[in-house]
């Protein structure tokens, strides 16, 4: 999604921007640009496609200054072309990069049409630009023309304005959208992520919602949404939690997926002692631990395929009903809450929005409370959840999600058992069982990713695939939808997931000697069921690939390609068995060429709706 940087120094920052908008790629984007304010006026670059482009209009063509603005686009209103590529300007004198979505554009736009202003672009963005530039024939101070224009605006916007022969002040402005401030000395910045200026800074203020910022080289000031100046704290990053250097690896997404026995251990660590899941990881306030009686789990795409697992977890651990939703679908609809639920959501980001406007939405609904289970610390969905679960997953990069998803899992696990545990559903001796299944799992998940060659080989049957059937019964459902989503978002081929036991009502009419079937096995209740499934898909010459534990009885044959996957206990199986489809998908995206951690038309994190 859309990404600004901005800088006002002592020094030419047109590096330190661009350096900024590189950090930023990972967020997926189509088109760049940067505009710097110094002593002849302000002076932009845009391109289309990677900020390697950009980076080569800056070698042709430099810009110096000691303050600027910058932007990646993923386009919303308006195709990537330089036109629409912000930053956009006003006259020659003001220039803005937005983040997010104007909702009344279309209206805003006539009106500046009839005062006589000439659009450059297609973008929603271009309107704000020129409400500014209005709102400054009245109100010559810049900061104050800014808040003027913003009363005008519908919908979400992070922004940073630049005035030429305002060289020693930024304006810049949330709603909706994040936006960090990065303290430095001497120099001040801002961005949609702290990752982009860790380069330049490790302090940094989250704006809230509503926020106005100036900023000058010493000094930083903050209005609120009442326009009251706020002290707001300053956090600093922890260096240690830093993924952006891929290491040894080829890309971000096969570093990230060899880091989840770490990450998961972290999860766990503190969370859980010898033998009991500790209710103290949910913070002071773990009462409704005992009082719930009813889950609404509500996420987006992959988030929300750990939610449906964690169903699975909840009605047979706790006993008690737990639905799971959609945050695009759940904020939209009338929703009827029972007595005693809890809103649970599960964000990697903490700054999608649709999960955002359904956690705020919920808000109002007689919730028991709201808990977040989300990887970002200072996010926004953190921020405004009565509770949290950190995964503590750390940076993810690869726009693929994949230890962000396990770890939701292991945190959905821990979730579980608590609840269980507290409402007297579960007997000692189980809750001891399943702790020490939980140590285990950092090694469990070591050993499915040493299957790592094997399934490199397997992946090559997939270079002319152009689509993909994943089948599993229960909890390894949704596990076949993760790993479906993913051989789609980063191999480009149609990948869909069915219920094993559904395939006679419909999809079993696609099966033919063309269609590859993949499968997670796990030596359970249900194999005997998923084995007769597989039959009737072999039976119309599909071809099966079994990710399977040991003693499932599957073998190596003509038109089955089977990979053993470690033995695990029955409640880890969805967290191991998602191991050798990740890995898989990743390998046929390295067959096929794609861009593995930015492939096309997505973004890291959506925070438009
Ligand atoms: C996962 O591979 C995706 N890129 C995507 O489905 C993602 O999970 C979804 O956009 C939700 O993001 P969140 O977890 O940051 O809320």
């Amino acid at each position: 999604m859309c990404g600004i940087v901005g800088a006002i120094a002592q020094r030419n920052v047109a590096k330190i921007l661009l350096e900024g908008l590189s950090r930023l790629e990972y967020r997926g984007y189509d088109s760049s640009g940067v505009a710097i304010n110094n002593e002849v006026g302000v002076r932009a670059h845009r391109a289309v496609g990677k900020v390697q482009a950009l980076k080569d209009k800056f070698e042709s063509a430099p810009l110096d200054g000691k303050m600027g603005i910058a932007h990646t686009r993923w386009a919303t209103h308006g195709k990537p072309t330089e036109e629409n590529a912000h930053p956009h300007f006003s006259g020659d004198d003001l220039a803005l990069v937005h983040n997010g979505i104007i909702e009344n554009h279309e209206t805003l736009r006539r009106n500046l049409i009839e005062l006589g202003y000439e659009f450059r672009s297609q973008t929603d963005t271009e309107v704000i630009v020129h409400l500014i530039h209005n709102a400054l024939k009245t109100e010559p101070d810049l900061l104050q023309a800014v808040k003027n224009a913003l009363k005008h605006l519908h919908g979400a916007f992070a922004i940073a304005v630049t005035l030429n022969h305002e060289n020693d002040r930024l304006i810049a402005a949330r709603k909706g959208s994040p936006l960090v401030v990065g303290v430095g000395i001497e120099e001040n910045f801002v961005a949609s992520d702290q990752l982009a200026l860790l380069h330049v800074t490790d302090q940094f203020i989250f704006l809230e919602e509503g926020d106005v910022v100036e900023l000058t080289r010493d000094q930083i000031t903050v209005f609120d949404a009442n326009d009251q100046v706020q002290e707001r704290p300053i956090s600093v990053f922890n260096h240690h939690v830093d993924a952006s250097d891929k290491g040894e690896f080829r890309h971000y997404m096969l570093k990230e997926i060899y880091e989840q026995p770490k990450v998961i251990a972290a999860c766990l660590e503190g969370r859980i002692s010898e033998d009991r899941v500790l209710t103290s990881s949910f913070g002071a306030d773990s009462a409704f631990l005992k009082d719930v009686e009813n889950i609404h789990i509500v996420a987006c795409g992959t988030s929300y395929h750990a939610g449906m697992v964690a169903k699975y977890w909840i009605e047979e651990l706790a006993n008690i009903p737990c639905s799971v939703e959609v945050a695009s679908e759940y904020r939209y609809r009338k929703v009827a809450v029972p007595k005693k639920s809890l809103f649970l959501t599960l964000s990697q980001s903490g700054e999608t929005a649709d999960t955002l406007a359904a956690m705020r939405m919920a808000k109002g609904l007689g919730y028991l409370t709201t808990l977040a289970i989300c990887n970002v610390p200072s996010s926004t969905l953190v921020r405004e959840s009565d509770l949290t679960l950190l995964t503590r997953a750390g940076t993810e990069i690869g726009v693929a999600s994949t230890k962000a998803f396990t770890t939701q899992l292991t945190a959905l696990l821990i979730t579980s058992i608590a609840i269980a545990a507290e409402k007297g559903e579960l007997s000692d001796d189980k809750h001891t069982a399943l702790v020490h299944a939980l140590r285990s799992l950092p090694s469990y998940v070591d050993a499915a990713i040493k299957q790592d060659s094997a399934i490199k080989l397997v992946s090559e049957h997939f270079a002319n695939k152009h689509n993909a059937l994943f089948l599993g019964r229960g909890p390894m459902f949704p596990i076949a939808l993760e790993g479906a989503l993913k051989l789609k978002e980063i191999s480009y081929i149609h990948a869909e997931a069915y219920p094993a036991g559904e395939l006679k009502h419909g999809p079993l009419a696609l099966v033919d000697e063309t269609m590859p079937i993949i499968t997670v096995a796990p030596n359970n209740q249900m194999l005997d069921k998923l084995k007769s499934n597989l039959q009737e898909v072999r039976a119309r010459g599909g071809e099966l690939f079994v990710f399977g534990a040991k003693e499932t009885g599957f073998a190596q044959a003509e038109g089955i390609h089977y990979n053993e996957i470690p033995w695990v206990e029955e409640v880890l199986e969805p967290i191991v068995h998602t191991i050798p489809l990740q890995l898989l998908s990743y390998h046929v995206a390295v067959v096929k060429g794609t861009d593995v951690d930015q492939p096309r038309n997505l973004a890291k994190s959506v925070t438009v709706e």
